[in-house]
């Protein structure tokens, strides 16, 4: 258990919140861990009806603890098991999965975005993947979804180039659903949480079923994706991305 995210149960809707302002919301395995067991736990619950990923007032998510990413590289590179289950839930989640963002979305916070199927985002929203400068590669399935999303060639800019978005260019780029004011956003995306949940569950869960193909393809994407991450974490270039963060002035 972790008090890191909070659980809470709305009559139908689920929100998980991350909750470790202090580090901007970067995810622990004990963070994973919790994310992805409410989201299994959510899949056989039948009152459940939609899933609310929300993250703190100024920041929804800044990634991966870059130290748990230094002390994987130290032990061989895998990623660890509770990040690969947390991306599994997502990807064979069976309830329609809603975000709420505000402020940073970073790495994993905005991949994450790409399983969610409705997104609302602050006026101040920010999303990011910034692997490439890490000298990492793109995860969480992001190398299939995102190109299937906005195109090869907003992706790359993404992705690869590193080049953020803001939230009127991510719902351009079919990421975000809503764009409003920071203090209207987990209001808005409840809203739409709710206005799912209230629509006839069979009935949904087969039109998503058919909206997003197979999630063996996904779940695949994910571990090829993770056998690069593994070579990376541990090179050169990765060490010295990890290290500048570590030790950067402020
Ligand atoms: N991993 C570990 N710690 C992180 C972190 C991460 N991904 N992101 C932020 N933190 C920590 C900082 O080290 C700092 O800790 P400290 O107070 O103990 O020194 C704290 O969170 C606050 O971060 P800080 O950088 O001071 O805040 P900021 O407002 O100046 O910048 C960010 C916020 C999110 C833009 C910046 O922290 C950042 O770029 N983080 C890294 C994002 C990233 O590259 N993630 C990996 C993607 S694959």
């Amino acid at each position: 258990m972790t008090d890191l995210v909070i659980i809470k149960d709305d009559g139908p809707v689920r929100m998980v919140r991350m909750n470790r302002p202090e580090k901007k919301n970067a995810l622990t395995m004990a963070m994973y861990d919790a994310m992805a067991a409410a989201i299994e736990s959510a899949g056989t619950n039948a009152a459940l009806r939609c899933l609310l990923i929300a993250g703190a007032p100024t920041v929804f998510c800044a990634g991966n603890d870059i130290g748990d990413f230094m002390a994987a590289a130290s032990q061989g590179g895998a990623l660890g098991q509770p990040i690969l289950r947390f991306l599994y839930a997502l990807a064979r989640c069976e309830k329609p999965l809603v975000a709420a963002v505000r402020g940073n979305a970073i790495g994993v916070g905005a991949t994450l975005l790409l399983h969610c199927d409705h997104v609302v985002a602050s006026s101040d929203a920010r999303f990011s993947t910034p692997f490439v400068s890490l000298g990492l590669v793109p995860e969480a399935a992001s190398s299939l979804l995102a190109p299937r999303l906005m195109g090869q060639a907003r992706a790359f800019s993404l992705l690869v180039m590193g080049r953020p978005l803001n939230a009127e260019e991510a719902k351009a780029a079919g990421l975000v659903n809503t764009v409003v004011a920071p203090d209207a956003v987990e209001a808005e995306a409840m809203k739409a949480a709710q206005e799912i949940a209230a629509l006839p569950p069979q009935a949904v869960a087969a039109s998503r079923r058919l909206m997003r193909g197979s999630p063996d393809e996904i779940v695949a994407r994910i571990d090829q994706e993770a056998e690069q991450f593994k070579t990376r974490l541990q090179s050169a270039e990765a060490q010295a991305a990890f290290m500048a963060f570590m030790t950067r002035k402020r």
